[in-house]
């Protein structure tokens, strides 16, 4: 049996204890905000090494300042594990796990799946399960309760089902978990109102909807909205180029509207976790009910030929050179995702270093937060950062701008270049005082 006000008061005095499964990008930004406000924190992890790394204070996320994990592990307070037998201690459980594509483009939901049979292996009344993964709606209720009920407890009477979507903005110096409003959805009243409560001791500002599938939803419209104007823009780019326009000069103006409009930025293609992934789970789940998502199947269009239009654009501006881009030396410059952070994934700079090698060019790259391409779930090109030196930059056919981290010093860059190609806008400060500088 369940006793909300038991668990709402073990909340309120600090005593209740999280879990948190997953310990990567989203997990990780949550332990700390729980450690910060006096709770006591298991981390469960199917990675051995990301357990044996956070025990011996190694960090494995940049941007992620490890010294309050080490000092909370040193008291005890904060608990890595890969042993799921100890699931039965945390009152509250928050998933964090990938929700990624399989190689068919559909949901891949394994290792939510594999979180809920662990943790309904040792269920025990009471406790709160949230699902943070992002995904489409229904998963918690049509994936997730069936798993966790799978033993005889149920989501109605002996513990707690709700669903939150994770915001988390990896690198953003403005917003950070504690300051991002939460949307919360609960299968019912009371697991919505102890759900509540757990992320309004972290959270200023908690949102509820009015059930599971709201705050599922919510989750996969925002990134939709994100991946459909970037797509419209990236439109707009090459429209621009055809017309000899300067499409972040028009972007920069039109933002200057102070209302309805929201500028987005083009670049060389999606990347990141999300953005180019979230939408498809919307469009799989769609067509359960016969209908069609042309604005996210457009969109996804058109962000997936960005990588092809920068190797035709490296392409033309060696051509204008005499260079053929078979045998030209490119550097290419930022190989994350986004800019200041290390994230590889789905990162557009693999897809184009793919293409650029496939042409016979000879690339190399720089990327003062990857000092090694680590492998990811589709690329391992085995490569390392080059050190960013006035003769090796010289050296080069082109560089190629594709993450516009702000370590780089772009007035050096440009001056030791024989030609930079920048797809980020990265060089607008410097522009003026070197012609040398192709936008793509
Ligand atoms: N990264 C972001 O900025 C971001 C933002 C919003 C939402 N999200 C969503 O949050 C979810 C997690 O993303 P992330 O970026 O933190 O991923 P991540 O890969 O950084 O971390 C996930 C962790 O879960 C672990 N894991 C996998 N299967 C597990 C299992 N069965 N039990 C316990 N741990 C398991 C992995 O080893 C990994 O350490 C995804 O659904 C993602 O779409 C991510």
């Amino acid at each position: 049996m369940r006793a909300k006000q038991e668990l709402l008061e073990k909340l309120t005095q600090r005593t209740a204890v999280i879990g948190i499964c997953g310990l990567g990008y989203v997990g990780l930004p949550l332990v700390r905000a729980f450690l910060k406000v006096g709770f006591k924190v298991l981390g469960f992890d199917i990675d051995d090494r990301k357990v044996e790394d956070l025990r011996a204070g190694r960090s494995y996320i940049k941007h992620i300042d490890f010294q309050l994990l080490k000092s909370a592990i040193a008291e005890d307070r904060f608990v890595p594990t890969s042993d799921f037998g100890q699931i039965g201690e945390p009152d509250v459980i928050l998933i964090a796990v990938p929700t990624p594509l399989t190689r068919t483009r559909e949901p891949d939901l394994t290792a939510v799946e594999g979180t809920c049979r662990q943790i309904a292996a040792g269920l025990r009344d009471n406790q709160l399960i949230v699902l943070e993964s992002t995904t489409y709606p229904g998963t918690t209720e049509e994936v997730c309760r069936p798993v966790l009920e799978a033993f005889g407890k149920s989501a109605e009477s002996d513990f707690f089902l709700a669903y939150s979507p994770e915001r988390e903005d990896p690198g953003n110096p403005k917003f950070e978990t504690s300051t991002i409003p939460k949307v919360v959805g609960g299968l019912d009243e009371d697991a919505l109102e102890v759900a509540i409560a757990v992320y309004a001791t972290i959270i200023e500002r908690v949102v509820p909807v009015s059930g599971l599938k709201a705050a599922e939803l919510c989750k996969i419209f925002e990134n939709t909205f994100r991946a459909v104007n970037i797509a419209l823009v990236n439109e707009l780019k090459l429209m621009c180029q055809r017309m000899g326009i300067d499409v972040w000069e028009v972007i920069d103006a039109a933002a200057t509207k102070p209302f309805g409009f929201m500028p987005f930025y083009p670049g060389p293609g999606l990347g990141g976790h999300c953005i180019p992934i979230d939408p498809f789970y919307l469009t799989w789940k769609a067509r359960e009910y016969d209908f069609s998502t042309r604005f996210i199947e457009l969109a996804g269009e058109i962000n997936t030929q960005m990588p092809y239009h920068v190797v035709d654009g490296v392409m033309r501006e060696l051509s204008d050179r005499r260079v053929a881009l078979r045998g030209a030396k490119i550097l290419v410059l930022g190989l994350a995702y986004k800019e200041n952070v290390d994230d590889l994934r789905e990162s557009p700079s693999l897809k184009i270093i793919e293409l650029l090698r496939e042409k016979g060019a000879e690339v190399l790259y720089n990327d003062p937060h990857c000092p090694v391409m680590k492998r990811t779930r589709q690329y391992d090109l085995g490569m390392h950062s080059v050190e960013l030196t006035a003769e090796l930059i010289h050296s080069q056919d082109a560089v190629l701008v594709l993450t516009a981290h702000k370590a780089y010093d772009w007035d050096f860059i440009a001056t030791y270049a024989q030609l930079l190609i920048d797809t980020r806008n990265a060089t607008r400060d410097v522009k003026a005082r070197h012609n040398n500088i192709r936008k793509l």
